[in-house]
C-alpha cells in the first residue's frame, strides 16, 4: 500500500497569530474527522515552523515540512536556512524544487540534486516537485520534460535512498490559476512518472512511491484526482490556508 498523503504548502502566507489559528483549526478538525491512514503535512513559512511544530507535538497523523531548503551545508549564506536547521527542530519533511523557486529564483535540476542530498543526509523526506509550463503542454513533450527533472535531480541517489522520496506533480498552468489538470491528465502523467522510475530502481520502489498532485486541487475536485490510481494525494497551496477546504481535502480519500 502506497502512502496516501496531503500536503499543506502556505507559501508566503500567514503571519504568526494566523498560522496559528490555522493550525489549531486543522488539528482539532483532523482529529475529529481523518482517517488513520492519511498522513497530513504541514509547510509553513520558515518563522512559524517551530510554534506550528509545538502545536502539532502530540498529533501522530499532522507532520511539519519546510518550503525550501539551502544546498549547502552551512556558512555564510545569509538569509539562508539548511536542512540540518530544519531537522533540528523536528521537521520531518521538505519541498524542493517547487516551481515557484525555479522560477523567481533560478534554482537548476543540478542545485535541486545537492538539496535533495542534503535533505536525506538530514533524515528528512523530500517533496520533490515537477511539472511543466502551459507552453511545454502544449508542445507535447511535457512527459519527456518532467522525467528529465526526474532523472537530473533524482537518479543519482541509491535505491534505499529513492525510496524515501515522495514526488508532487504540479504543471505549472494549473498552480494559483483555478485551472485544474483533468484527472486523466493528472493520472497520465503520474502513471508516465511511475513507469520511467520503474525503469530505474524497478517495479517495487516505483509501485511503492508516493506522487501527489499540486495545481488549483480543491474540496470539489480532490476526490476525482485522489481515485486516479497513480495519484496518492495532493500539495494543495490556496486551498490550505482554509481549515476547512484543506480537512474536507485530506477527507476526500
Ligand atoms: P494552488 O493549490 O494554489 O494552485 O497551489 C499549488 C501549489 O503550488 C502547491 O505547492
Amino acid at each position: 500500500m502506497r502512502q496516501k498523503i496531503v500536503a499543506g504548502n502556505w507559501k508566503m502566507n500567514n503571519t504568526l497569530n494566523e498560522g496559528l489559528k490555522l493550525t489549531t483549526e486543522i488539528v482539532n478538525m483532523v482529529a475529529d474527522e481523518v482517517r488513520g491512514d492519511v498522513k497530513v503535512i504541514l509547510a509553513p513559512p520558515f518563522v512559524l515552523m517551530p510554534q506550528v511544530k509545538n502545536l502539532i507535538k502530540n498529533v501522530d497523523k499532522i507532520y511539519l515540512s519546510a518550503q525550501n531548503c539551502n544546498e549547502n551545508v552551512s556558512g555564510a549564506f545569509t538569509g539562508e536556512v539548511s536542512a540540518s536547521m530544519i531537522s533540528s527542530i523536528g521537521a520531518t519533511h521538505v519541498i524542493i524544487g517547487h516551481s515557484e523557486r525555479r522560477e523567481y529564483f533560478k534554482e537548476t535540476n543540478a542545485q535541486l540534486a545537492k538539496k535533495v542530498d542534503l535533505a536525506l543526509a538530514n533524515n528528512l523526506t523530500p517533496i520533490f516537485c515537477c511539472g511543466e509550463s502551459l507552453e511545454i503542454r502544449e508542445s507535447g513533450n511535457y512527459e519527456t520534460f518532467i522525467c528529465n527533472q526526474i532523472k537530473e535531480s533524482l537518479f543519482h541517489l541509491s535505491a534505499d535512498e529513492f525510496s524515501k522520496v515522495v514526488i508532487a506533480y504540479e504543471p505549472i498552468w494549473a498552480i494559483g490559476t483555478g485551472k485544474t489538470a483533468s484527472s486523466q491528465q493528472a493520472q497520465e502523467v503520474h502513471a508516465a512518472l511511475r513507469k520511467y522510475v520503474a525503469g530505474q530502481y524497478g517495479d517495487d520502489i516505483a509501485e511503492s512511491l508516493s506522487i501527489l498532485y499540486g495545481g488549483s486541487c480543491k474540496p470539489d475536485n480532490a476526490k476525482e484526482l485522489f481515485a486516479c490510481p497513480d495519484v496518492d494525494g495532493g500539495l494543495i497551496g490556496g486551498a490550505s490556508l482554509k481549515s476547512r477546504d484543506f480537512t474536507d481535502i485530506v477527507k476526500s480519500f
